[in-house]
């Protein structure tokens, strides 16, 4: 029996934390063994809003690489690539464009949410406009079945759907149409209580190390209410606590609970065991980052590997395109 094919992409927009990795990344890695997975890194994605400054996307796509194979995405099991390697990418966003009608594009919820939610950017390109052309190119040209994503980018799995019953219905049928696999969002909060998130500069990256995690989770606001030292306090409203039932042994969780209740133990105290606990949780990443930071060359690999076996399928499907549209 032949797997189903998956594929998804992360745009290189900054280092991932453990938003990231409880939400999209945790997925990917269970579903390796499970479906013929194709994830990459759509770096061109990454200039429809950032066209201006390109000058972090290379160390960006590395880091993200390094990110990915630290935390369990293993290029054994999955075709790992960058977008801009394989210009096929290109060559079918062209063609799609052709028979995608603008005010699909136009009615598009994220476009019409960023255009007002990114107003210090110029985003009235062409290219801005087209994100979920490129993105359709990306998950059809691998024939893909699903595509697994958080509820924002159902939209576009349904805009890609759209597209390719366009083409199958003017070309012939080649393309399936594939369905959104929607992962469940991932509740990890911030120091400040808000969603876990790269531009709240609130986020505890996979990259940190412990004095960064240390120094970051003495900043965790804990039960608002608990004023002072010899105040209870109430885990279930602590942040601080979310992450104990997390990432610290259930035993000790369950003393914490009740020393927190009768103010036996203080937030500084009981903020410093967190962090032990989320630093030891993260030790074998951060084991495999140095890894992978001491040999350069062996990443180089990996991506050149991925990018020759997604060049492989998607020339095929070039192939098909071109005999289809007849150019
Ligand atoms: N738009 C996606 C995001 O911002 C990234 C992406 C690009 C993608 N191409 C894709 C996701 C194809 C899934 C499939 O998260
Ligand atoms: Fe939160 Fe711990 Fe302080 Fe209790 S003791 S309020 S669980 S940080």
């Amino acid at each position: 029996m032949t797997k189903k094919r998956i594929l998804s992409g992360m745009r290189p927009t900054g280092p991932l934390h453990l938003g990231n990795l409880h939400g999209a990344l945790a997925n990917w890695i269970r579903m390796q063994d499970e479906y013929d997975c194709f994830f990459f890194i759509a770096d061109w994605h990454a200039l429809t809003s950032d066209y201006e400054d390109t000058s972090r996307i290379p160390d960006y796509v590395r880091h993200l690489m390094v990110d990915w194979l630290s935390a369990g995405l293993s290029p054994q099991k999955s075709t790992l690539f960058v977008q801009s390697k394989v210009v096929e990418h290109a060559e079918l966003y062209l063609v799609l464009s052709m028979i995608t009608p603008v005010p699909w594009l136009e009615r598009n919820p994220t476009y019409k949410e960023q255009i007002v939610q990114l107003n210090n950017k110029d985003l009235s390109t062409f290219g801005f406009l087209g994100y979920p052309v490129l993105q359709a190119a990306d998950i059809i040209m691998y024939k893909a079945d699903g595509v697994p994503v958080g509820l924002d980018q159902v939209p576009h799995v349904e805009i890609t759907r759209e597209i390719a019953r366009r083409f199958n219905h003017l070309y012939g049928e080649i393309f399936p149409e594939p369905q959104a696999l929607l992962t469940k969002t991932s509740k990890i909060l911030g120091w400040d209580r808000r969603k876990m998130s790269k531009s709240y500069e609130n986020a505890i990256y996979l990259s940190d190390d412990p004095d960064k995690i240390a120094s970051k989770v003495a900043k965790f606001i804990t039960d608002p209410n608990r004023a002072r030292r010899s105040d209870p306090g109430n885990p279930d409203i602590c942040n601080v606590f979310s992450f104990h039932k997390m990432y610290t042994p259930t035993d000790q969780v369950a003393d914490i609970d009740k020393q927190c209740r009768s103010a036996q133990i203080g937030c500084v105290a009981c903020k410093r065991i967190m962090a032990r606990s989320l630093a030891d949780a993260l030790a074998p990443i951060r084991e495999k980052r140095a890894y992978y930071e001491q040999r350069p060359e062996l990443v180089d690999e990996i991506i050149s590997a991925g990018c020759t076996r997604a060049r492989h399928v998607a020339a095929e499907t070039m192939k098909q395109v071109r005999a289809a549209i007849r150019i």
